[in-house]
């Protein structure tokens, strides 16, 4: 890997203690970083190189230190460094410059550059135009890359605005935009287990797929974070990114080779399948919900409208579910099922694939199978891994079948090392592999998808919002989504 200078803005911020330092630490420990390697934090605060060192390390649990690792820590942080600037004054970007050549002549670095803005996304605009002014941006004299976090625009119109302001500053090779759910592992795996063996793919298909469920839950309520999310609301805050990422995996045709762009170019297309819920369709495809108060795990917790800064008469969905197709030959009629919500029974992300029953019914005092048809359950958390559902004899007189589960857990591959999401993608970064990293392009792709739904919500007040109580999987309304019997599968019910 090249020798580089690794720069976050917002370095005085939550992610960078939480996710960042502890991913780039775990990097170091491994021996994945380069020889020659800086870290320059840029905020506002008024750091001293040391003082930064201090403020990431110190009483940080999320580094995750083993024992006899102190030193370790300690020799990492001497390559951690911290320029204070005000970010909105194109003039101060001249100090980061000064540090940035200081660093290259001290660990011949060569003007490899990663910045990471770990800003508000007010700042998305203002640090590339900024960095350009200083010449930051250049191709030549060393690489240049940016990394962006979600959200990538508000909706589709500001999402465009901000491709192309980006697009003025850097070319879109430099820009990585991180979504960290395709940094874990088994999202990955989605395209291994679909493409790696020979058994699924032939059925993968509208001719033996009955429907796919997606559902991503989790059991913590909008925590500190009021006053962000009541702006955002589940739609953009997990399905925009995170499950279209996962509908894509799922969905995509298999790209020729597995390099950045046939992967990227396969998602594009799958995005631009999707069929298209218009806003007069959005009460028959859509369901919206809002947690209220109620007891979890022998706790009262409060209801949505009373968390801190979000308002009593708030709309905000902090539940949704979707009916969709994807209108191409290998998925034409089959529907697709997604939800994602707070303060529901557990903490679980997993697609279940239902496979159409067998044609002709042989066994009449069968029921169970049946009733429960095959279904293929792809764990994504907790507990990663797949399930195979199928019916088997009860052994005895007659024909009873019963359905069997066939297992696979990834933490039977015992002495494979999991990396957590953001320290794969930054590694990835490092090496200039953005095959994990979203395009401008499907991002515009996957707002086509949501944003008839918020006009939708935004034009007709009469579309419900649905309380659910706390702790429930949402919204009975949700129900109804689903065509058949079997209705969702509810991971910690089954
Ligand atoms: C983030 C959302 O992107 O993803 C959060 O902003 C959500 O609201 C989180 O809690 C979920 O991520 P994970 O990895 O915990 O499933």
């Amino acid at each position: 890997m090249d020798p580089h200078v690794f720069v976050i803005f917002g370095a005085s911020g939550d992610l960078t203690r939480r996710k960042l330092i502890p991913a780039i630490f775990q990097l170091y420990k491994n021996n994945s970083l380069p020889k020659d390697f800086a870290l320059l934090g840029v905020s506002r605060t008024e750091f001293t190189d040391e003082a930064f060192r201090e403020a990431v390390t110190t009483d940080n649990k999320h580094l995750k230190k083993k024992e006899g690792e102190e030193e370790q820590l300690k020799e990492f942080a001497k390559s951690l460094f911290y320029q204070p600037i005000d970010t909105n004054d194109p003039e101060d970007y001249a100090k980061v410059k000064d540090r940035l050549h200081e660093m290259d002549d001290k660990y011949n670095t060569r003007g490899n550059y990663i910045f990471y803005l770990s800003t508000p996304p007010s700042l998305y605009e203002t640090i590339p135009e900024y960095l350009h002014r200083h010449d930051l941006n250049a191709k030549n004299g060393g690489w240049k890359r940016l990394v962006i976090e979600k959200p990538f625009g508000y909706d589709g119109k500001s999402a465009r605005e901000l491709n192309q302001i980006l697009l003025q500053y850097f070319e879109e090779d430099q820009i990585y935009r991180i979504d960290h759910y395709l940094g874990k592992e088994t999202v990955q795996n989605l395209l291994v287990t679909r493409f790696a063996n020979g058994i699924f793919e032939p059925l993968w298909n509208r001719n033996y797929i009955q429907h796919v469920q997606i559902t991503s839950a989790e059991s913590i309520g909008v925590e500190n974070r009021g006053g962000y999310y009541d702006e955002s609301g589940a739609l953009r805050d997990m399905v925009q990114n995170h499950l279209l990422q996962i509908v894509a995996h799922i969905g995509m045709e298999p790209p020729n080779t597995a390099d950045a762009k046939a992967i990227r170019n396969e998602k594009l297309k799958l995005f631009q399948s999707i069929r298209l819920i218009s806003e007069e369709e959005v009460p028959d495809y859509v369901v919206r919900g809002q947690y209220i108060a109620a007891e979890m795990d022998g706790k009262e917790v409060k209801g949505y409208r009373e968390e801190k800064g979000v308002p009593e008469d708030s709309r905000t969905e902090t539940y949704v579910g979707i009916k969709f197709f994807i209108d191409n030959w290998r998925w034409a009629g089959v529907p697709f099922y997604l939800r994602t919500g707070k303060r529901l029974p557990t903490k679980v992300t997993e697609v279940v694939v239902t496979f159409k029953s067998p044609p002709h019914r042989l066994f009449f005092n069968v029921n169970e199978i049946q009733s429960t048809p095959n279904q293929l359950v792809i764990r994504i958390q907790p507990q990663e891994g797949l399930a195979l559902h199928f019916g088997m004899k009860v052994p005895g007189a007659g024909f009873h079948v019963k359905t069997v589960d066939m297992d696979f857990h990834y933490s039977d591959l015992t002495d494979a090392y999991v990396p957590e999401a953001y320290e794969r993608l930054i590694l990835d970064c490092m090496k200039g592999d953005p095959t994990l990293y979203a395009m401008g392009d499907s991002v515009e792709a996957a707002w086509k998808f949501i944003d008839p739904i918020i006009n939708a919500w935004k034009n007709n007040p009469d579309i419900t919002v649905h309380g659910y109580p706390s702790g429930t999987w949402g919204p009975a309304a949700a129900e109804d989504l689903i065509e058949g019997e079997e209705g969702w599968r509810n991971p910690c019910e089954e």
